[in-house]
């Protein structure tokens, strides 16, 4: 368990140079928890900001700013071509190459993952975790650092080798791999599973059996957490990333889980966008 004064935070390369004046205060501050019943255990009062260091000059590439341009004109392109997925890798070969950027990579655990985890630190002693759409694998590192047994895995093969690169120590596996057809053995395989907006950036005809795959990794008494961007379904859907809306996000009860948490997040790097959290368990 980790401590609510000081939750550990993962240590990286690239967080061991940081200095005091490229320091960055996330204020994870959780919203009511709605009228769902819960049985997280060992739930401790909030603090209100936890601080994670990191440089601002490192790898600035990849961190220039939301831009979605490059990755919508792609998304579109792919989708059109009838391959919705094959624009993750396009766009990560062109951001290493210097041309286009990554618009969710940020060098920093997902706010929401972090902000959870201070209010509900669970046991992981021996326990596994499985990180969906990885990215650069911060979250992956960060649940490592509270004591998971970590895979993580991406689509995108140049987003796979530059996690295993930025963290050349790290005990997570990190696997090239699709959520739309996932290794057979990962079923019913993992403690804790997190997954944070990739559901999004998927086509509304993927998201359920994305939502079905993610369900089958859990063993009974298993945890789901997931984060992704949240719209009204009066809200029109908007350009890619596609916010999801309430019942998107419950349709992992459609798949067994159960709804544990459900929670609204205001996003504090993109005003007006707010971000739903739920956590599922498999009986
Ligand atoms: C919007 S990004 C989110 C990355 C990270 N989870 C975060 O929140 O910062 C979505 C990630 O999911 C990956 N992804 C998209 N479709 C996938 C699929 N079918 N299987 C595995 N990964 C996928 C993308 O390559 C990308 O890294």
């Amino acid at each position: 368990m980790i401590s609510p004064k000081s939750p550990k935070l993962y240590q990286s390369s690239v967080h061991q140079s940081a200095t005091a004046d490229a320091t960055k205060v996330f204020a994870c501050k959780p919203t009511a928890l709605h009228a769902h019943p819960t049985i997280i255990v060992n739930a401790i009062p909030y603090k209100d900001t936890i601080r994670i260091a990191f440089p601002k000059r490192l790898e600035i590439r990849f961190s220039q700013m939301k831009d979605r341009r490059r990755a919508r004109e792609l998304a579109a392109e792919f989708i059109q071509k009838g391959d919705p997925t094959g624009w993750f890798e396009a766009l990560y070969r062109e951001a290493e190459e210097g041309k286009s950027t990554v618009p969710w990579v940020d060098y920093h655990p997902t706010p929401p993952l972090v902000g959870f985890w201070i209010l509900h630190p669970q046991e992981t002693t021996g326990k596994s975790a499985l990180v969906v759409g990885s990215g650069f694998g911060d979250d992956a590192e960060q649940l490592a650092a509270w004591g998971f047994r970590v895979t993580a895995f991406d689509i995108s093969e140049t987003a796979i080798r530059a996690s295993r690169k930025r963290f050349p120590h790290s005990t997570v596996e990190y696997h090239a791999a699709n959520l739309l057809a996932p290794p057979p053995h990962w079923r019913g395989q993992f403690d804790f599973v997190f997954e944070a907006n990739t559901l999004q950036v998927l086509p509304a005809s993927l998201r359920q059996p994305a939502t079905k795959n993610i369900a089958s990794f859990l063993p009974p008494g298993g945890l789901l957490l997931v984060v992704a961007r949240g719209r009204e379904p009066s809200d029109p859907e908007g350009q890619m990333p596609w916010p999801l809306t309430r019942s998107e996000i419950s349709a992992f009860a459609v798949h067994g889980l159960e709804e544990l948490l459900f929670d609204i997040i205001p996003d504090l790097d993109e005003p007006g966008v707010r971000r739903f959290r739920a956590l599922f368990r498999l009986p």
